[in-house]
Formats: C-alpha cells, structure tokens, sequence
C-alpha cells in the first residue's frame, strides 16, 4: 500500500474521481461503487460499463472477437479518460490496473481502494459467470497472486472484503474518506506564513 498523498499535480481535487475502487473479479466493485456513490451524492462510473457502451457490444464479445490484447488497449483508453472526470465514483473491470500507463495514472491519484479477496471467495462469489472470460484463465491461482500484489502496491487504501458485505465496505470507505487530511491550504501556505509572522 502507497501512502497517501495530498492532491497531486496531476490529479488536482476537482478535476478527478473522488475515489477509484479496483480488485480482482468478485471483490464487490461494483456493488461496493454504487453503495458509496449513492452515499456521496455522485454519480457512479463502471469502467466496464463504459467500454461496453461506447463499442456496442459485450465484453465477452470484445474478448473473443478481438482478443485480450485489444481488449487492454481499449481499457487503458476508457479508463485515462475516466480519471479526468470530476466527482464520481470510478469502479475498474479486475485487469485494468494492471496496465502500465494507467498504473502510473492511478499512482497520481490521492484516494485508490483495493478491495481485496481472496481466491476461493471470488470464485464463490463469481460463480460460472459467462460475461467474465477471464474466468476461464489456465492459471487463475498466479494471476489472483500477481494481481493483488500489484493493486496493494498502487492503492492508497487495502480492504479485505472476504467477510464483509457490500454495505460494510462502504462504510468503511466513508470512514477513510472522513479521516482523510483535508488540503484547505496551498502547499506554499507555510512558507508564505511562516512561524511568528501572524
Ligand atoms: C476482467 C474483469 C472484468 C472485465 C473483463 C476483464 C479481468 O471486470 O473488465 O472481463 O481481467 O479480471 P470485473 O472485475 O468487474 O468482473
């Protein structure tokens, strides 16, 4: 996990989600999205959702027309346009995350929550979901290991959603909104006030 950081230069407050939730394919992304957006007032964004309708077509069709790789570019895409668009909650699909470039958007950004769960819980909570190819992935137990490294490393804030429901997780989120530092001054306010100055 990344400390978090005040806003950053390339994410300026305002001009950014107010929270980008990712995991792997059962944390609860998206029900734990809409909970949370519902309870900021703000619209709800599913990165997902937006790829599906900006192509017309499913995402199991996307994979299996044009291939995984395709699929990542056009992800990648929807997602860095995403994280332009003020005050929402962003919700990303399992993978997106683990592209490079988008890495180093969601590494500027000063609120990232990692809902993590475990293999066998997102399985369970999966099932034999036909709209998810990468269910089907030969080696689900290295990619669940190699992903959720990678997303602990990027976000500013880990969740382990194994034991908790949708409603508990968006608490706990509203908590670590309400616990954050607020970034009333500028950056240069300590040096423009310094000690004794009034
Ligand atoms: C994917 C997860 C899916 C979706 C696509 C690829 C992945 O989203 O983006 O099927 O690579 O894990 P969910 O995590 O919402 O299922």
């Amino acid at each position: 996990m990344r400390t978090p950081t005040g806003p950053d230069p390339a994410c300026p407050p305002g001009q950014a989600p107010v929270v980008v939730l990712f995991g792997f394919m059962g944390a609860g992304k998206s029900a734990v999205g809409e909970r949370l957006a519902h309870a900021l007032g703000v619209p709800y964004v599913d990165s997902d959702d937006e790829i599906v309708a900006g192509q017309g077509r499913s995402i199991a069709d996307i994979f299996a027309t044009d291939g995984e790789p395709a699929f990542r570019a056009l992800e990648h895409t929807v997602v860095a346009r995403l994280l332009t668009r003020p005050g929402v909650v962003l919700a990303l699909g399992g993978g997106a995350a683990m592209h490079p470039a988008t890495q180093a958007l969601l590494r500027a950004h000063p609120c990232t929550v990692h809902l993590a769960v475990s293999l066998p819980v997102a399985l369970a909570r999966c099932g034999d979901d036909p709209t998810r190819p990468m269910l089907r992935h030969p080696d689900l137990a290295t990619l669940h290991a190699r992903r959720t490294a990678a997303y602990s490393e990027l976000a500013t804030h880990v969740i382990d959603t194994d034991r908790l429901d949708a409603d508990q997780v968006c608490r706990d989120i509203l908590q670590v909104l309400a616990d954050r530092p607020t970034h009333r001054s500028h950056p240069d306010s300590t040096r423009r006030h310094p000690p004794g100055s009034g």
